[in-house]
């Protein structure tokens, strides 16, 4: 099977790209290398270019016209940029992708799956969701990604592309192998800052001590990007049997789990020799209280399991922020 991956030189996609090679899937990849790194997509089919640019979409099929499906990875992820700038986001991540579909369509691409977020819920009192879940984006990159979902829904009813949604929680690691990872030297999420106030020796802010969870903190359902990626590999392989007949779906991919700031802070305190100190703070522009996924819908429909729990997620991030430098030119 061949297949093309939007956004495949990011850390997602690129992971993606590698758990297919393990399984025999040739991937493709379209990455405008806004955020995505060249080394990622080396001894990779690599087109350099912007998923709206449809002369390009054109000449990727025209060049492998086996490509069966695509995963559609591309876009901007960072919630308080997408706060700042509503219409590069909206531009970037609902425009584009509208164009891009077309482009698909255009090309007889009849398979999409979509890089979509467990962000877009709005969390019941335990903070646990599950597809049927109420749908409440709480910023703008939130919503760009269930304005998508909607727009692919519409799209899919009456086109010839069927479009699987998968809502990522919260991916942390790196690939086991070492081939890629977080191309961000200093990333903002919460193991990112812990990684960073460990290698400065500084306290680490919990940014958000108020919420209504156990213990103030944040809430987030931790998946290892291996796992998310090995999910990728079941979804094109059962991608009939995971629409269930429908002509667009959605499945969570998440652990189940639900662990607080406070909690993954403990988890990095297990794993290294100087434990991190922590201070809080208020929350940051964007941010929400969180949710986890209470759903056994990806079990069912795609066979996958996570493989992987916090400490090992943890341990790979550690394992590659100290070999990134090395990997990647500055
Ligand atoms: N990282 C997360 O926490 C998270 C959680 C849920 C969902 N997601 C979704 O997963 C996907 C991948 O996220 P990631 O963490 O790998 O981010 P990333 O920034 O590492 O990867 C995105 C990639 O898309 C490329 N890109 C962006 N706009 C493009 C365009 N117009 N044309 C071509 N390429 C373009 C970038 O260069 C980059 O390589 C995104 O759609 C994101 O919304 C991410």
């Amino acid at each position: 099977m061949k297949i093309l991956i939007s956004g495949g030189a990011g850390y997602i996609g690129s992971t993606v790209a590698s758990a297919c090679l393990d399984a025999g899937i040739t991937p493709v990849i379209l990455d405008s290398l806004v955020t995505g790194r060249r080394e990622f997509t080396e001894g990779r089919p690599f087109y350099q270019g912007d998923i709206a640019d449809g002369p390009l979409v054109d000449r990727v099929f025209a060049e492998h016209p086996e490509i069966e499906a695509v995963v559609h990875c591309a876009a901007l992820i960072v919630v308080p940029d997408s706060v700042g700038d509503p219409l590069g986001y909206y531009r970037a991540n609902v425009a584009k992708s509208l164009d891009f579909v077309g482009h698909l369509i255009r090309n007889g691409c009849q398979k999409m799956i979509f890089s979509s977020s467990g962000s877009i819920y709005l969390p019941g009192e335990d903070f646990s969701v599950d597809e049927d879940s109420g749908i409440a984006p709480q910023s703008p990159y939130a919503r760009t990604k269930a304005v998508c979902e909607g727009m692919f829904a519409d799209i899919a009813a009456t086109q010839p592309i069927r479009i699987l949604s998968l809502r990522y929680f919260n991916p942390i690691g790196a690939d086991p192998r070492m081939r890629t990872g977080l191309q961000l030297r200093r990333p903002s999420h919460a193991l990112g800052k812990l990684i960073e106030a460990h290698e400065e020796g500084v306290p680490f802010r919990i940014t958000g001590t108020d919420w209504p969870t156990r213990d103030g903190s944040g809430i987030r359902d931790y998946v290892h990007v291996w796992d998310l990626a090995t999910a990728h590999v079941a979804a094109l392989r059962r991608f009939e049997a995971a629409l269930g007949g429908a002509r667009s779906s959605v499945i969570n991919l998440g652990t189940g789990t639900g662990t607080t700031v406070t909690e993954l802070v403990t988890a990095f305190n297990s794993v290294v020799d100087t434990p991190v100190a922590v201070v809080g703070t208020g929350p940051r522009p964007g941010d929400v209280a969180g949710a986890f996924t209470r759903s056994g819908r990806a079990g069912r429909l795609l066979g996958w399991e996570p493989q992987f729990g916090i400490v090992e997620g943890i341990r790979d991030s550690l394992r590659w922020a100290e070999i990134r430098d090395r990997l990647l030119a500055p």
